[in-house]
């Protein structure tokens, strides 16, 4: 696409005004992506990644879902205020944070886990290594743990030191949106359709609370309870999951906290199948299965759930992308110490 917008400006336009427009490409890329560097503390703490590798592989052995929750963790991050470990910083007095938003609030997994690192790396290598950056290896760890798929994470991102709690609602997209939508969320982070798709299939490990989707089994529209969009028989079987919060025989927040997975087929492999369940119509969320209404989504869902050696790169790719968004650098922001407050 950008290729091709060079080659057309290049017969139309003078030499010049050619090569000023390349330039300027190239810089909008280095400002995004090359400030960061694969190998990053490879001098001033050349253990840094095998540190957090250990941490986040004994916990992951414990508690699979803990893996599930670093992905999602560095997502929530990168798409508020950057990746900036913004989500990591406690609430203060004055000050709610990311931390108490909704998406975050009661579901946020792995925060321990990325604690145990940092207070590692702080006895052997202070003041180093940023707590965004920890939170991208280990994202990129759990990956490897549950997915083997392995990919390079270009580091040296800075912590920010502001974390609002409502801005979540205007930067993550909601289980209940449409792939319009979900398209102009990704869009104004730069991260394009395809990548979105990609990225979607982190949805075949980790959990849901039914309180997310659980509207589509019992209270869909006033003309179908049930959303035509999900398999009839495994609505049915959802339903004996997640039953029906209105019902006034049923303590509506002891339902809201069951969790089920979010992938029927292999709830613990971070793997393609997430994309075979939505040609089955087995997505949980509204916006998993949207992504069957669009037919240009609908061909990529297609094309990952037959070929998974085709997806593996493509999510890997994508999570080095969605890894560079609005990244602090050089001298911005700080190293924090505690990755829960500010220096
Ligand atoms: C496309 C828009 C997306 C929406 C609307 C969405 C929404 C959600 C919701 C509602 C949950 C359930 C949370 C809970 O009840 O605990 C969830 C879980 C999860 N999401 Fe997403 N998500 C999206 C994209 C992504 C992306 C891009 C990633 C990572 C690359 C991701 C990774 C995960 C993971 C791993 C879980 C399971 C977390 C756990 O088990 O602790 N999601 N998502
Ligand atoms: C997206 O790209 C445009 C143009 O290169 C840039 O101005 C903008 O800051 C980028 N946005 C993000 C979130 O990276
Ligand atoms: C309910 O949803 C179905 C399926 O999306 C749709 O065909 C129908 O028009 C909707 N009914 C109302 C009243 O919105
Ligand atoms: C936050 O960081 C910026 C530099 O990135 C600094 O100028 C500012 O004083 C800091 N604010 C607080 C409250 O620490």
């Amino acid at each position: 696409m950008a290729a091709s917008l060079i080659i057309s400006y290049r017969v139309k336009m003078p030499i010049g005004s050619c090569f000023c427009f390349i330039l300027f490409l190239s810089m909008s890329t280095m400002i995004s992506y090359a400030s960061l560097e694969v190998g990053f503390y490879q001098l001033s703490c050349p253990s840094a990644e095998t540190i957090v590798r250990r941490v986040v592989t004994k916990a992951i052995a414990e508690n699979p879902g803990l893996g599930a929750g670093l992905i999602r963790m560095h997502f929530h991050d990168c798409f508020v205020r950057g990746c900036d470990a913004s989500i990591l910083l406690d609430s203060t007095p004055d000050n709610p944070s990311e931390k108490e938003h909704p998406a975050n609030g009661p579901s946020l997994r792995g925060l321990e886990v990325i604690d145990e690192a940092k207070a590692e790396l702080e006895s052997k290598c202070p003041g180093t290594v940023s707590c965004a950056d920890i939170i991208a290896f280990a994202a990129r760890d759990s990956a490897r743990e549950l997915g083997r798929i392995h990919y390079e994470v270009p580091a040296g991102r800075r912590d920010g030191n502001v974390s609002l709690r409502d801005e979540p609602s205007s930067h993550l997209p909601q289980p209940n949106s449409n792939v319009e939508q979900l398209r102009q969320m990704f869009a104004q982070k730069n991260v394009s359709l395809e990548d979105m798709v990609a990225l979607s299939g982190a949805h075949s490990i980790g959990v849901t609370h039914c309180s997310f989707f659980s509207h589509r089994l019992h209270s869909f529209n006033s003309t179908h309870p049930q959303d035509p969009s999900m398999d009839a028989k495994f609505a049915n079987d959802m339903k004996s999951k997640c039953p029906n919060n209105d019902q006034p025989s049923s303590s509506s927040s002891e339902n809201q906290n069951i969790e089920v997975p979010l992938d029927v087929l292999t709830p613990q492999r971070l793997d393609n199948s997430y994309f075979k369940n939505l040609q089955n119509q087995q997505g949980l969320l509204a916006s998993d299965q949207a992504l069957m209404a669009s037919p240009s989504t609908a061909r990529m869902v297609a094309l990952f759930a037959r070929y998974g050696r085709l997806w593996v790169p493509k999510f890997a790719d994508a999570m080095v992308r969605m890894g560079s968004i609005e990244v602090l650098t050089g001298s911005q922001g700080e190293i924090r110490k505690n990755c829960r407050v500010v220096n």
